[in-house]
């Protein structure tokens, strides 16, 4: 039990530091804001782990996913003495720093792409990827653009053609030209010698696209109502994942593993096919540490599909890897506005009672909506290509006072984007305030998965429940426990989680139901999900 590396013990949490706490009066959050924010992070809230989205310098065309330089820190963020501090400070507090790596593509202002485009012979052409036309004039192949258009910007000076997997002012990078690959290795060591512990990257399928840029098949006609346009017509089987990319991330990894301790990765991988998610572990567990597992955000939920997922992850991560879940990031609708009050509160117990590592996104653990950004305040470039498409409401600023500016910025200054409506009532401090509000509960659970060896590290094995609940076991072989979550507002019967006796409520969904139960006996309420240490 002892030998688990702590990204497999860890809770990590997601700062988007733009809407995490601003100190400077800009409205826009900073890497001072972070530090401010520690001591809520490590010892109110309970996490293990921060990882925090790109502070490097960048025009911001995609708020820090286009890189101008990989090896600073943005001055609206703070500079690299602020980000050395941060570190300092996290690691006296026993917190990790994971930091965002973006492979696959830099901003159009980097130096290396200014060298590129600068002429056909400059020795920094090959580093992106560049072509001609085909014969009539039009783009090189049929990609298209994450966040709209086609995926080849034509360059006037030198006449050819560039890649672009999201917004034209992010090009991307040529992985397989060597001096690309270690150019990039040397900018994970520049942040692997300052200590930090880990990466979250980016895309990280995409750095392997067909040597030969073959068109992607194409599997339905482009739709007027279909907001992805091109982009969803197409199985994207050439612009990513090449089995190539393999070869790259065991590079990553051996440069990780030269440091001691380790350094840890995780990998922003948007497969859906089992098999290929779970190749990213690499053929000798010498891939990435884990691929984010977005299972959850895209699966009904109902109990029977989310034990199917949970089922299927335990199946398929290879033997000595590591399961991980996440419930929700900056590029998604907030889990509290795609489930519903009652069902955020399953899900927080879900998150942090499965085997496997937990990613929590600022906000969810307050319940943060999904806000409706009118149009005309709307920052994210996918949504100002593709209407209906925009990100901006689930990046709105972190809500931690009742006080103009919800305590993320001063009063009287206008954050990046408008705080949430609820702000003066969903907060918190107002929640920390009530035992029954859901970062009680956050708390709650991060304080049991601490405490009980079974929820880090047991093994996992489902229980019969009733048909709209899901049971499960989590066995460390000393002092097991059962979780049983009701998917529904009708009262469920535990099932079959009976076979296991009794135990004691070590939390509830509600927060309310306490001391011991008889397992057989047990009848979840509307909405209610209990975590139950087990007589032994
Ligand atoms: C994934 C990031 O999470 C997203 O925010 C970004 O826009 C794209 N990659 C492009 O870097």
């Amino acid at each position: 039990m002892t030998d688990h590396p702590w990204w497999e013990t860890a809770v990590i949490y997601q700062i988007y530091p733009r809407s995490f706490q601003d100190t400077s009066g800009n409205g826009v959050g900073d890497l001072a804001g972070v530090i401010e924010r520690l001591d809520y992070l490590s010892s109110t809230l309970g996490v293990d782990a921060i990882w925090i989205s790109p502070f490097y310098p960048s025009p911001m065309k995609d708020f820090g996913y286009d890189v101008s330089d990989y090896c600073d820190v943005d001055p609206m963020f703070g500079d690299l003495a602020t980000f050395d501090h941060l570190l300092a400070e996290a690691h006296r507090r026993d917190l990790k720093v994971i930091i965002d790596w973006v492979p696959n593509h830099t901003s159009d202002q980097h130096p290396w792409f200014l060298e590129s485009r600068s002429s056909r012979s400059n020795p920094k052409r090959d580093w992106y990827v560049w072509r001609d036309g085909i014969t009539d004039g039009s783009p090189p192949n049929n990609w298209a653009a994450a966040f709209g258009g086609g995926a080849w910007e034509w360059d006037e000076t030198t006449g050819q053609y560039y890649l672009h997997s999201f917004v034209v002012e992010q090009a991307d990078l040529n992985w397989r030209n060597p001096e690309v690959e270690e150019a990039m290795l040397d900018t994970l060591r520049f942040w692997l010698d300052r200590g930090v512990d880990g990466f979250r990257i980016d895309v990280a399928h995409l750095i392997m696209k067909d040597p030969e840029l073959r068109d992607n098949p194409v599997v339905a006609e482009l739709n007027d109502d279909f907001p992805l346009a091109a982009y969803a017509t197409q199985r994207h089987i050439h612009d990513r994942g090449h089995p190539d990319v393999h070869e790259a991330f065991r590079k990553v990894r051996a440069v990780l593993d030269s440091y001691q301790p380790p350094r840890y990765s995780v990998g922003e991988i948007h497969e859906y096919d089992w098999p290929t998610w779970a190749s990213y572990y690499g053929e000798d567990l010498d891939g990435l540490h884990m691929p984010f597992n977005f299972a959850m955000l895209r699966a009904p939920w109902t109990a029977r599909h989310i034990r199917r997922v949970v089922e299927t992850v335990e199946e398929v991560v290879p033997p000595g890897g590591w399961p991980n879940y996440v419930l929700g990031n900056h590029d998604e609708i907030r889990v509290a506005t795609r489930l519903g009050e009652n069902q955020t509160r399953i899900a927080a117990l879900l998150l942090l009672t499965l085997r496997g590592t937990p990613t929590l996104y600022n906000g969810d653990e307050i319940g943060l909506v999904q806000a409706d950004i009118p149009p005309e305040l709307q920052q994210d470039p996918w949504g100002r290509n593709v209407p209906g498409m925009g990100r901006d409401g689930g990046r709105t600023p972190m809500q931690w006072t009742d006080a103009e500016g919800a305590g993320f910025t001063q009063p009287g200054v206008s954050p990046w984007l408008p705080t949430s409506a609820d702000a003066s009532t969903r907060n918190v401090a107002t929640q920390l305030k009530s035992p029954d509000s859901l970062l009680s509960l956050y708390r709650r659970l991060l304080a049991i998965r601490r405490q009980e060896p079974a929820l880090r590290l047991g093994a996992y094995q489902s229980l019969e429940a009733g048909r709209d609940a899901f049971a499960y076991l989590r066995d460390d072989g000393r002092s097991p426990v059962a979780v049983a979550l009701n998917f529904t507002g009708d009262v469920q019967p535990a099932g079959s989680i009976a076979a296991s006796g009794a135990g004691r409520v070590l939390v509830s969904s509600g927060l309310d139901r306490e001391g011991r139960v008889v397992l057989g006996e047990l009848e979840l309420g509307p909405h209610e999900g209990v975590v139950v240490k087990l007589d032994r």
